[in-house]
């Protein structure tokens, strides 16, 4: 019988080539975003690359009740991938409250719940995985979009630990660091004009690149993926430089 992936955020970059290699693989796919019509567009792709089922479920993860009523469509997964996220930059002081709320709900709160809720099942069956998307901001705050580079450390801590107390269980937690990735995410940020984007100063990968080093990482039941280099030599230099430095540049980066 062919495993069951729930992919949130699929309908495009990172999650959309998520999908693909899962339906390459042969999975039943969960496909879940806001846009109905382009779901079933992905569907429609997906479907053309597999012959295990492809289901849709339009959900609005900025929304508390969500991942209640997509557990309650699907009540188990074999694989758990929570991709769907977004950014937003400017000063704290003046950006909007509500997208800043709705962020924290998406790419925090939503995923700890989807997380909670499927978890059991897997370890009902000593078997499963999850993959949970944070990125090089993960590592260091980020002045200029200090919600969305919190969200995302919260994202790394939270999945380092509960990797660490599932070892042995037979169910696996990655998460996927990515750095700067060629998607929708950075008009949707609007942080195309930032240095860090526009002069390209830690690379661009694609989101096939980056979906690929994750899929193989969760397989592989690794703790942590960063894909790429650059991202790592970046990861590591942020480590052994004084905070204040790291402040003042992740800044320089973040301004345009
Ligand atoms: N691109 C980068 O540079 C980069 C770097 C590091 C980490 N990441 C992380 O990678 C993940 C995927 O990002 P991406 O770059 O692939 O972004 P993307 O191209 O903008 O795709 C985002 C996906 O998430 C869905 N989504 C957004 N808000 C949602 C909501 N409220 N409820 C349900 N689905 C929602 C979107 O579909 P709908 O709009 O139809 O809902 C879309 O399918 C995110 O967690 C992001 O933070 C990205």
């Amino acid at each position: 019988m062919s495993q069951t992936a729930l992919i949130t955020g699929a309908t495009a970059g990172i999650g959309y080539e998520l999908a693909r290699l899962f339906a390459g693989d042969g999975y039943e796919l969960v496909l879940v975003a806001r846009d109905a019509a382009r779901l079933e567009r992905v569907a429609a792709e997906m479907q053309s690359l597999s012959h295990a089922a492809v289901r849709v479920i339009p959900a609005d993860l900025s929304q508390p009740q969500a991942p209640w009523f997509l557990f309650e469509q699907v009540r188990a997964a074999d694989c758990l991938v929570n991709n769907a996220g977004f950014g937003l930059c400017g000063p704290f002081a003046s950006n909007d409250l509500r997208q800043e709320l709705d962020m924290i709900q998406v790419n925090v709160t939503s995923l700890v719940h989807l997380t909670k809720l499927f978890l059991p099942g897997m370890l009902e069956r000593r078997a499963g995985r999850v993959l949970n998307v944070a990125s090089t901001a993960a590592f260091q705050p980020g002045p200029l979009m200090a919600i969305y580079y919190a969200s995302k450390a919260f994202v790394l801590s939270f999945t380092e630990a509960i990797a660490e107390e599932l070892r042995g269980t037979g169910v696996t937690v990655t998460t996927l660091c990515p750095g700067p990735t060629a998607t929708e995410f950075q008009k949707r940020a609007r942080i195309e004009n930032t240095r860090l984007v526009r002069d390209k100063l830690l690379g661009m990968m694609s989101a096939r690149q980056a979906a690929e080093a994750g899929y193989r990482g969760m397989m592989r039941g690794q703790v942590l993926v960063v894909p790429g280099v650059m991202n790592r030599v970046g990861v590591e230099s942020v480590r052994l430089a004084p905070r204040a430095l790291v402040r003042r540049l992740t800044r320089k980066l973040q301004e345009t």
